[in-house]
């Protein structure tokens, strides 16, 4: 069934822009030069995408940024919920702001993103963290203006963490975190309740942007110059699902490719259950749209499949990768999400998953250890296999996998690829790093100049995860 999309309203936008002022106002009555601001972001590029709205609200209250967040007179940190140990990286962080609070009153310390979306989280935070002044949850991002203001103003500390089904907002400010590359959120929330994750239970329900929003904000992008746009969402394959009329993701991405312009289109995350043939299709003929497909199988096993309400089978899965390959050939690549030692897995049951990693041949896996999460179904099931076991079982995935790296980097010598080049590389004092469509890294000897550019380059030597290469002309 359709759900109505709840935009924020022009109003709401217009009062948060008043409160733009007001902190303005008081920053500049507060401080000769501009305050600094600190805003760490741990989780996906959700999270990323999210902290380049709150910096660009930030920005236009007058404050300018650091790294060092014992310079900041206002310290965010964007969390994630995802797993344990990046819940507890946070506590950790935020426990070592204590004394530097103590030290400068004035600073604000505040906490967003999906940890704080958690009941049990926020109580923590209430009741041991009293030197956090202003806590906001995944919902409410756009409303920054105002919390900061009572959270600058008020004498009480400020927690604003509504349990919705999440809104959209539109034409919120952004500052991006890079003006080459950038990330365009077409799609929030999830509805496929994976019976180990929490990122429903904190990122609500699925809802899609509309297309004329995405169209122009993307058309912004190619007009500044960007030359690589990620499309994000944790589950891409239903957007649009909710919109009326219904629109496909394939047809997203072949509004976007037919754009004018010289540009690349990357979409992040697909999911089996919903990935069709259609999509592959769209992949395959759509010049801009990178060959590169991330699609996780979290398991090889049908059982632990089920068990995970993942909705889809390894055959399900492998029909779906050999069709992509049939259509893409060697262009394609792919990478994919694991969770190893999920409960009650079986040691048999994860040599499944090992032999799913050698038939589709990845270029690279995101591999995890399971990580118990409160409030989802698998925190409660049994979970006998202890973690040195699961850590065995990971080594030998991960020793699997490094070989079937390297040996499909081998297969890319001497071929020439058109890549992006994105950034200084790692090999040496000369070299650049570029990406090709299929998500490789080559590195090259080049001039500085040539980042933010795309560029052919012929691979000489393939190593495990970077390839060398060279460039071969300079005239795309
Ligand atoms: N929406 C994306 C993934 C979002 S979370 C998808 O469905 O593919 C990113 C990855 O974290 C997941 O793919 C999964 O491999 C991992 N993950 C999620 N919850 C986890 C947990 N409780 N323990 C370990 N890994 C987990
Ligand atoms: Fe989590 Fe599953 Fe949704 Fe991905 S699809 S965010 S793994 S519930
Ligand atoms: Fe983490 Fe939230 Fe992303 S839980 S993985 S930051 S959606």
């Amino acid at each position: 069934m359709a759900v109505e999309i709840k935009k924020v309203s022009k109003e709401e936008l217009d009062t948060q822009r008043g409160f733009v002022s007001k902190v303005s106002s008081l920053m500049k009555s507060r401080y000769e030069d501009k305050p600094l601001a600190c805003v760490v972001t741990y989780g996906c590029q959700q999270n990323v995408a999210d902290s380049e709205h709150i910096k660009g609200m930030l920005e236009e209250m007058g404050y300018a940024f650091t790294d060092d967040r014992t310079k900041a007179k206002l310290v965010i940190f964007n969390t994630c919920a995802v797993r344990e140990h990046a819940e507890d990286r946070v506590f950790g962080n935020v426990g070592a702001l204590k004394k530097y609070k103590l030290q400068n009153p004035d600073v604000i310390i505040a906490l967003c993103g999906c940890m704080m979306q958690q009941k049990h989280i926020a109580d923590k935070i209430k009741k041991s963290f009293p030197f956090v002044d202003l806590v906001f949850g995944t919902h409410v991002v756009h409303k920054l203006p105002e919390l900061l203001y009572k959270a600058l103003t008020g004498k009480r500390r400020v927690f604003e963490l509504p349990d919705m089904d999440g809104v959209i907002a539109e034409g919120v400010p952004v500052k991006r975190d890079n003006d080459r590359k950038a990330w365009i959120p077409i799609m929030y929330g999830c509805n496929n309740f994976c019976s180990y994750c929490i990122v429903p239970y904190v990122r609500g329900r699925e809802r899609s942007r509309e297309v004329e929003d995405v169209v122009a904000e993307f058309k912004c992008l190619v007009k500044e110059g960007y030359k690589e746009i990620t499309l994000l969402g944790q589950n891409v394959n239903s957007y649009g699902k909710d919109l009326n009329p219904r629109v496909s993701f394939s047809k997203l991405l072949r509004i976007l490719n037919d754009l004018d312009g010289d540009f690349r289109i990357r979409f992040m995350t697909s999911h089996p259950k919903d990935c069709t043939k259609e999509l592959i299709e769209t992949m395959a003929e759509c010049d801009k749209v990178a060959t590169h497909l991330h699609l996780p199988f979290q398991s090889g096993n049908d059982r632990v499949l089920k068990a995970m309400n993942r909705s889809y089978t390894r055959e399900k899965y492998l029909s779906l990768i050999n069709y992509a390959k049939e259509l893409m050939g060697d262009e394609l690549s792919i990478t994919s999400d694991i969770i190893v030692g999920f409960p009650g897995e079986t040691y048999e049951e994860f040599l499944d998953t090992v032999s799913l990693a050698k038939e589709i041949k990845a270029t690279s896996l995101f591999t995890f250890i399971y990580s118990p999460r409160p409030g989802t179904p698998a925190a409660e099931m049994d979970d006998p296999v202890p973690y040195e076991e699961k850590s065995r079982w990971m080594r030998q995935l991960l020793k699997v996998q490094e070989e079937i790296s390297a040996e499909q980097m081998a297969l890319h010598k001497g071929k020439t690829f058109k890549c992006f080049v994105y950034a200084k590389g790692k090999q040496g004092d000369n070299y650049l790093a570029a990406r090709t469509d299929g998500n490789l890294i080559i590195e090259f000897e080049g001039d500085e100049g040539l980042i933010g550019s795309f560029q052919k380059i012929k691979v000489t030597e393939p190593l495990t995860y970077v390839m060398l290469g060279e460039l071969e002309r300079n005239d795309i």
